[in-house]
């Protein structure tokens, strides 16, 4: 669902007072905080969606590998999964719905959780994601309103998996051309996490459904910053600018985009392709942050004051 829709739907709900909740869902972060007795606080996410790869055990684990990132993104450590499937049975047999549980099995056990169960119903479209619980310490986390003016901006996953997955799908990909792709989608965010954490890193989400300009309009609205982009320092997967330039993009791109309006701001400078990639919804995507400094990932731009906005340049 596009960013506007969604708010749309949230703006309906009544806010709740309950003290233990320390971060819902107002700011849009990638999962909400609970706080436990004894500084102890509580991570909670969940994501799924349709089959984005032809490969069941792929799948999986990308799915895994992206509902984990929302809890990495907050700078916490997973402990639990469930698992949250819809499959068809008259699509496949039961033992390609075994490859998608196993591939996300894997990924879970990877990120030193585990499944600990879930819910499966039957429905055409078959979906597939999970629902991680995590912990962080009280005062460690990664959130989307904390960016100062002067930090720098770090991402550490490169951009295109939208535009790559959709070109699959029209075969427009050679076979293995999407290897890069399913591997990045695959990697989990748990070492550039950790590392933030260490580091001091407070500001931090990840690049998923909104896109790259999506989500550091997030940080900057939230934080009340304006952000700057230096497109040509944002690293790409093989064959996104190529594939931009032809035309392909997913709905949701241009959804963000409208969705951003004025907020996203293209210089003369920037290349042809920016918009495009720009807003390209990205699967199990990087970790986007912001700070004085970091040891991963590659620096792509930085923070300014000024009243919010997304500059590329
Ligand atoms: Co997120
Ligand atoms: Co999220």
């Amino acid at each position: 669902m596009g960013a506007a829709q969604l708010s749309e739907v949230l703006r309906h709900l009544a806010k709740t007072n309950n003290p233990g909740l320390l971060l819902g869902f107002e700011t849009g972060d990638d999962a909400g905080l609970f706080e436990l007795p004894g500084g102890l606080v509580l991570v909670q996410t969940v994501d799924f969606f349709t089959p984005i790869v032809d490969d069941p055990y792929a799948f999986g684990a990308i799915a895994a590998a992206n509902a984990l990132s929302d809890i990495y993104a907050m700078g916490g450590k997973p402990l639990t999964a469930l698992n949250i499937a819809a499959f068809n049975m008259d699509l496949a047999p039961p033992e390609v719905w075994a490859r998608v549980l196993q591939g996300a099995q894997e990924k879970v056990e990877e990120a030193g959780a585990v499944v600990v169960g879930g819910h499966t119903v039957e429905d055409a479209q078959p979906k597939f994601g999970v629902a991680v619980t995590g912990i962080l310490q009280q005062g460690a986390s990664l959130r989307n309103d904390t960016a100062q003016p002067g930090q720098q901006l770090y991402l550490t996953k490169p951009l295109g998996t939208g535009i790559l997955t959709t070109a699959a799908k029209r075969d427009l990909l050679g076979a293995g051309e999407l290897q890069e792709a399913i591997e990045s989608m695959s990697r989990l965010n748990r070492e550039a996490a950790e590392v933030a954490i260490l580091e001091g890193v407070t500001c931090g989400t990840d690049v998923t459904g909104f896109g790259l300009a999506g989500h550091a309009w997030n940080i900057a609205r939230n934080s009340q910053v304006r952000i700057v982009i230096e497109a040509s320092a944002v690293p790409l997967l093989s064959r996104t600018v190529e594939l931009a330039e032809k035309g392909v993009a997913t709905g949701g791109a241009k959804k963000t985009r409208d969705f951003l309006s004025e907020n996203l701001v293209f210089m003369d400078s920037a290349p042809g392709w920016a918009e495009a990639i720009f807003t390209d919804p990205q699967t199990s995507g990087g970790l986007l942050l912001a700070a004085p400094a970091y040891s991963l990932g590659v620096r792509i731009g930085w923070v300014e004051a000024g009243s919010p906005a997304v500059v590329i340049r």
